[in-house]
C-alpha cells in the first residue's frame, strides 16, 4: 500500500469520526431544547390579554403561573377573576377592555361559594376590626400611621381605596391583609395565603403559607410548630406527604405528620374541610385572661377527631387535660390577679386613662400579651420551650420583679391579697427542707455551692 493511499484512508476515517461526532452532537443539543409548549387560552379576551402582555414584557410570570393552574386547565382565564362591570368603584378602562386591579373574595365567589362563605364567617375575614384595641394604640398613635400601614395592616388588611379612575391608591395597596376591607363591599383576601397566579393546593398547605402572620413574639404558632415533634416529622417525611393531591385526607392521603392546615382546616375521613379557621378550637389564647368560646365542646370535638386519626384516645384525652390545666393556671396565678391589681390602680386615680403613658402600662401589656400569651399558644400547641423559657420564665421573672415592685410603688398595699395567694406564698420563704433540697442538688452534680 502506497504511502498515499494510507493518508487517503486515514482522513476518511478522520473524517467519519468527525461526522460522528457533529451528529451525535446535534442529536443531543436538540433533546436539550425545551419543547415550545404551544400557548394556552381560556378565551378570546384570555388570549389578547396574554398576548399583549408577553409581547410588551408586562409581569410575564403571572402568565406562566396561570397557563399550569388548575384554572387555566378548566378554561378559567383572566377575565373570569379580573372582570369589572361599568359603573363599579373599582372598574379600570384598560386597553378596551374594563379590569380590576384588586379581584376580591367577591370575584372567587360566582365559582366557590361554600369557601368564601366559611371564610367570610370567621374571625379572619374581620381582622380589621381592632380600631378600639390596645395594639391598635401603640400602631396608629404611639408608633404612627407608616409603621401602621406596613405593619399591622400587612398583616391584618387595609381599606382598598381608589382614584377616580379605579385604580389603587399607595398607602391602602398593595395589600394582602387576611381582613382587608374591599371596594366592593367584601371582607379579606383569599391571597393572604393563596398564591397567585397558580393557586396552588401544594403552596397553601405549607406550614410557611400561615407562618407569615402568625409568628413573632406575641403569637410564635410557627416557631411553637418547628420546635414540636409534629414539625420535626413533618420536615423528616416531607416526601411522603403528598402535598399535591387534590384530596388531601388525613389517615387517608398522608398519615405522616400535621401541618397547621391539617389541624384547623383540611379534612378528615369523617369532616370536611373548613375555611373557617375557629372551626376548632375550644379556648381564646389572646386576651389577658383565656376564655373557652362559645359552643366549645362542639369544636374541641372537631379538632379531636383530626388528632383521632394519629394518635389513641388516651393521649389525645390526657393532652387536652394537660392543656387545660396550663391555661387555667396562667389565669389564676398570673392573668386574673394582674387584671385586678391594674383595675384597683385606675380606680384610685394612680394611672391615667390614657393608655401606654405609665411605665407601669407597658409591662403589663407584655406580660399578658406577649409572655402570657406565648406561655398558653406553646401549651396548645406542643412546645415546650414556648410555654417554659419564652413563657411561663419570662410571666413569673415580670410579675415579681417589675409589675408588682412598680404596682406597690404606685400605691402601697396594693398587692396584699395576690401575694397572700397560695400560689405565691413562696416568696414569703421556702422551708428548711426545700432550701436544702437545692443545695444538695448542685453540691451532689457539680460539687460547687449555690447561692
Ligand atoms: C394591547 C395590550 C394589552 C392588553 C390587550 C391588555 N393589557 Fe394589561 N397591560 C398592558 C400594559 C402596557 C400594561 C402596563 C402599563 C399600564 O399600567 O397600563 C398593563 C398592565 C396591566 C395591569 C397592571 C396595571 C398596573 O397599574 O400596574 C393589569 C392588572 C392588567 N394589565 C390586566 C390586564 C387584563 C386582565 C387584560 C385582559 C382583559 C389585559 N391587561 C389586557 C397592556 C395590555
Ligand atoms: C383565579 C383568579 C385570577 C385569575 C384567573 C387571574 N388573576 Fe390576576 N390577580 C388575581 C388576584 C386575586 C390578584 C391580586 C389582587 C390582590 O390580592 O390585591 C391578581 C393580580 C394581578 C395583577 C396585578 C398584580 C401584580 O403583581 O402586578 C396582574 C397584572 C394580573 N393579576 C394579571 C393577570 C393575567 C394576565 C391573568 C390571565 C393570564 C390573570 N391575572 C388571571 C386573580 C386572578
Ligand atoms: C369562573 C369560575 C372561577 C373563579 C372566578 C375562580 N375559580 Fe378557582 N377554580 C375554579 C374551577 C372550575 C376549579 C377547579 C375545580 C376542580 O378541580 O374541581 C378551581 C380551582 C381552584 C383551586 C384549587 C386549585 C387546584 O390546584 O386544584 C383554588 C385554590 C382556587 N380555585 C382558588 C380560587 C380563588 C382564590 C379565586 C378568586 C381569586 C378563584 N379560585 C376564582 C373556578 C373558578
Ligand atoms: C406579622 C403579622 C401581624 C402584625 C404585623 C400585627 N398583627 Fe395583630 N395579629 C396577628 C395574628 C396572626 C393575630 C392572631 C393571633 C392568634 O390568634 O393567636 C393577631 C391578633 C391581633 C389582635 C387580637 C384580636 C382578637 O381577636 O383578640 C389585635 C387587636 C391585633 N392583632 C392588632 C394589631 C395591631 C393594631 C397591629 C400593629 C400595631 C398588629 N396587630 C400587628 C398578626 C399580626
Ligand atoms: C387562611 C388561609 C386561606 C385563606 C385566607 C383562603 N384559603 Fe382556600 N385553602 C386554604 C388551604 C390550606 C386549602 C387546602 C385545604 C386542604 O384541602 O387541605 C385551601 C383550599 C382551597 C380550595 C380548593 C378546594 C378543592 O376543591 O380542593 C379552594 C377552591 C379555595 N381554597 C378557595 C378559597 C377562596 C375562594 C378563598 C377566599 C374567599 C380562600 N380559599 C381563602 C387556605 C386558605
Ligand atoms: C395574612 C395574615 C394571616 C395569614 C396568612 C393567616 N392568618 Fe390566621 N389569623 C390572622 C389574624 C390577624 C388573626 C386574628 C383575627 C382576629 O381575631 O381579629 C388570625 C386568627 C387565626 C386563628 C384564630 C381564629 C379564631 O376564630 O379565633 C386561627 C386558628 C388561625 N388564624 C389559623 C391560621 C392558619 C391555619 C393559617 C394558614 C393556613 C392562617 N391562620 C393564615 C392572620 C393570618
Ligand atoms: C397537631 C395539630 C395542630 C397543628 C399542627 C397546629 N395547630 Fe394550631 N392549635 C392546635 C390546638 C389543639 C389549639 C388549641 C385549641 C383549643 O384551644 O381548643 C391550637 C390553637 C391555635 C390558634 C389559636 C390561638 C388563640 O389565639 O386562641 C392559632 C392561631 C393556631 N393554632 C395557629 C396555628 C398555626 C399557624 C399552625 C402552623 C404553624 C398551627 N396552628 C399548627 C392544634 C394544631
Ligand atoms: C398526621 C398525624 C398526626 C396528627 C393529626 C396529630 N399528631 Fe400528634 N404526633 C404525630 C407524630 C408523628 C408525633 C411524633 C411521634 C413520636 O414521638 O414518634 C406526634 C407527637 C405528639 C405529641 C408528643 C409531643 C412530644 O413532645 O413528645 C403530642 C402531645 C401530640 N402529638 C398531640 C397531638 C394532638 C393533641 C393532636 C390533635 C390536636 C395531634 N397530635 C395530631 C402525628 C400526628
Amino acid at each position: 500500500m502506497s504511502l498515499q493511499f494510507k493518508k487517503v484512508i486515514v482522513a476518511l476515517f478522520a473524517l467519519a469520526f468527525l461526522a460522528a461526532v457533529i451528529t451525535v452532537g446535534m442529536i443531543e443539543k436538540n433533546r436539550q431544547k425545551p419543547e415550545v409548549a404551544a400557548k394556552v387560552y381560556a378565551d378570546e379576551v384570555t388570549r389578547a390579554c396574554i398576548d399583549c402582555h408577553d409581547e410588551k414584557h408586562i409581569s410575564v410570570n403571572w402568565n406562566r403561573q396561570w397557563e399550569k393552574s388548575r384554572h387555566a386547565e378548566k378554561g378559567i382565564g383572566c377575565i373570569a377573576c379580573h372582570q369589572a362591570k361599568e359603573g363599579e368603584p373599582d372598574a379600570w378602562e384598560h386597553e378596551g377592555y374594563l379590569v380590576t386591579h384588586v379581584p376580591t373574595p367577591g370575584d372567587c365567589k360566582q365559582c366557590h361559594e361554600k369557601e368564601f362563605k366559611e371564610f367570610t364567617e370567621s374571625h379572619h375575614a374581620s381582622a380589621t376590626q381592632f380600631i378600639g384595641s390596645l395594639d391598635n394604640v401603640l400602631g396608629e398613635i404611639v408608633e404612627g400611621t407608616p409603621a401602621a400601614n406596613m405593619g399591622c395592616r400587612q398583616c391584618h388588611g387595609s381599606t382598598v381605596e381608589l382614584d377616580e379612575k379605579g385604580v389603587p391608591l399607595p398607602g391602602s395597596w398593595p395589600n394582602t391583609g387576611i381582613g382587608r376591607v374591599n371596594p366592593d363591599g367584601t371582607k379579606g383576601t383569599c391571597t393572604a395565603c393563596h398564591l397567585r397566579h397558580d393557586f396552588s393546593l401544594e403552596q397553601v398547605r405549607e406550614p410557611a403559607t400561615c407562618g407569615r402572620c402568625h409568628m413573632g413574639p406575641d403569637h410564635p404558632q410557627i416557631e411553637i410548630y418547628e420546635e414540636s415533634k409534629h414539625g420535626i416529622a413533618f420536615v423528616a417525611h416531607r416526601d411522603e406527604m403528598n402535598m399535591d393531591q387534590k384530596e388531601w385526607i388525613v389517615g387517608e392521603t398522608y398519615t405522616a405528620a400535621p401541618t397547621c392546615a391539617t389541624c384547623h382546616m383540611s379534612a378528615t375521613p369523617t369532616m370536611e374541610r373548613t375555611h373557617d379557621v375557629g372551626d376548632r378550637i375550644s379556648w381564646t389564647l389572646r386576651p389577658p385572661v383565656s376564655k373557652k368560646l362559645e359552643n366549645w365542646e362542639t369544636r374541641r370535638t372537631k379538632m379531636q377527631k383530626v388528632c383521632l386519626e394519629c394518635h389513641s384516645k388516651t393521649w389525645v384525652n390526657n393532652f387536652y387535660v394537660m392543656y387545660d390545666g396550663a391555661v387555667n393556671h396562667y389565669n389564676n396565678k398570673f392573668g386574673i390577679p394582674a387584671a385586678e391589681i391594674m383595675e384597683e390602680l385606675k380606680r384610685a386615680g394612680k394611672i391615667t386613662s390614657t393608655p401606654f403613658d405609665d411605665p407601669i402600662e407597658w409591662i403589663y401589656f407584655e406580660l399578658w400579651h406577649h409572655e402570657g400569651r406565648r406561655a398558653r399558644m406553646g401549651a396548645s400547641m406542643m412546645g415546650p420551650d414556648y410555654t417554659q423559657w419564652h413563657g411561663f420564665y419570662e410571666v413569673a421573672k415580670h410579675f415579681y420583679n417589675k409589675f408588682i415592685p412598680a404596682a406597690e410603688k404606685l400605691q402601697r398595699g396594693v398587692t396584699a391579697k395576690v401575694m397572700s395567694m397560695e400560689e405565691h406564698r413562696w416568696k414569703k420563704g421556702m422551708t428548711k427542707e426545700q432550701i436544702q433540697k437545692t443545695l444538695d442538688y448542685y453540691k451532689g452534680r457539680y460539687n460547687q455551692e449555690i447561692h
